[in-house]
């Protein structure tokens, strides 16, 4: 398939005409498109067929659904049962943005878009990219991250291009993505509400909408084997460069010393700003210790640049859990397969 690259925005920083990427999608074809948190891969949410080329191009686990994105209220008509208040008292405060929120759904949600369950997970995006062509499209798109099933997902679209290239109708170029890791994943399918991948949205400030909601184990930890994951996308071996990560939570100091004492073929400390300098081993820095967005702006792209540059043992410094530095430590334990040293 001869995928086209299409340019968002013209030397002046406007947004450019999107009604070809527009018209792909309306007639059924997959175009991966920018969002404010990382690069999504759009198919029409209602046309089965359409979502089902989304699994086929990233070689996606089948009852893994989909997020639906919409650019208004009124396209979730007919989508979800009911929108109760605390959904809306939500969509008041953080939509549009990076926040997808797990409801009941109709029959209208085919069942290749909800992974075969009985609820679907919806979000308004703010990149005004994204807007743009759901609003030009007038459907809600099904889009999950526009990566191969495994490969972290992608902040730009030369990371779209490297995945991508041939599976897909277009590309639309955005630049970089603001956030860098993806929304913030709540289900209010159940009571109480749960936190099911933590993002942009804080789990703090989840909890000044929602005093009851709870966080899911599996935002932190493993899951024991047997029990079924609250999120299909949990289960699966995610962000993984091909490297063995090991994520060791220590000072500096140790850090470094535990990483020289321990290296494996080519190896590799994945660190924060300025600690290159002090730590004697091929660093890739992932943003400012005391910055946790930095650290999620750069997180995947370096989780890339540790395959290109051939590292077979990575040894990355913990962040912190605050803000959205959970969504760091959350994405950086599934890249370490949960190996943690404590020191
Ligand atoms: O920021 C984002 O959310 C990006 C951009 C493109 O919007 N999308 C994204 O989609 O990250 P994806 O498919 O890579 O991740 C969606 C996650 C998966 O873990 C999936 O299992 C979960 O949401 N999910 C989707 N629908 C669900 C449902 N009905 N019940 C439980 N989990 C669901
Ligand atoms: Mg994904």
């Amino acid at each position: 398939m001869n995928t086209k690259l299409i340019s968002a925005y013209d030397d002046r920083g406007e947004i450019v005409d999107l009604s070809e990427a527009a018209q792909i999608l309306r007639e059924g074809g997959l175009v991966a498109i920018p969002t404010e948190t990382v690069y999504g891969l759009a198919a029409d949410a209602l046309n089965g067929d359409a979502a089902a080329k989304i699994f086929a191009a990233k070689g996606r686990p089948q009852d893994n659904p989909l997020i639906v994105h919409i650019s208004d209220l009124e396209m979730l008509d007919g989508l979800v049962k009911e929108f109760p208040e605390p959904a809306f008292r939500l969509a008041q405060k953080f939509w549009p943005g990076p926040l997808t929120i797990i409801l009941p759904k109709t029959d209208k949600v085919p069942p290749e878009t909800s992974g075969g369950l009985g609820t679907v997970a919806v979000r308004m995006p703010s990149h005004p990219v994204a807007r743009r062509i759901i609003a030009l499209t007038g459907k809600p798109l099904a889009a999950p991250s526009a990566n191969l099933s495994g490969s972290p997902s992608p902040t730009t679209a030369q990371h779209c291009v490297h995945d991508l290239l041939g599976r897909v109708d277009a590309i639309v170029d955005g630049g970089e993505c603001g956030f860098g890791v993806e929304s913030t994943v709540i289900t209010l399918a159940q009571s109480p509400p749960r936190l099911l991948r933590p993002g942009a949205v804080t789990f703090e400030q989840l909890k000044g909408i929602l005093p009851d909601i709870k966080m899911d184990p599996a935002v932190k930890e493993k899951l024991e084997q047997g029990v079924t994951a609250a999120s299909p996308g949990m289960k699966y071996r995610h962000y993984a460069p091909k490297a063995k990560v090991v994520l060791v939570d220590s000072d500096l100091d140790s850090f470094t010393a535990y990483a020289a004492a321990h290296q494996n073929g080519k190896t590799v400390a994945l660190c924060f700003e300025g600690e290159d300098k002090i730590i004697p081993l091929p660093c890739v820095v992932y943003g400012k210790r005391q910055d946790p967005l930095t650290q999620a702006q750069h997180l995947f792209d370096c989780l890339r640049q540790l395959d290109d540059m051939g590292a077979q043992m990575v040894y990355a410094r913990c962040p912190s859990q605050e803000g959205i530095g959970l969504a760091v430590y959350n994405r950086l334990i599934r890249a370490a397969e949960f190996e943690v040293v404590r020191l």
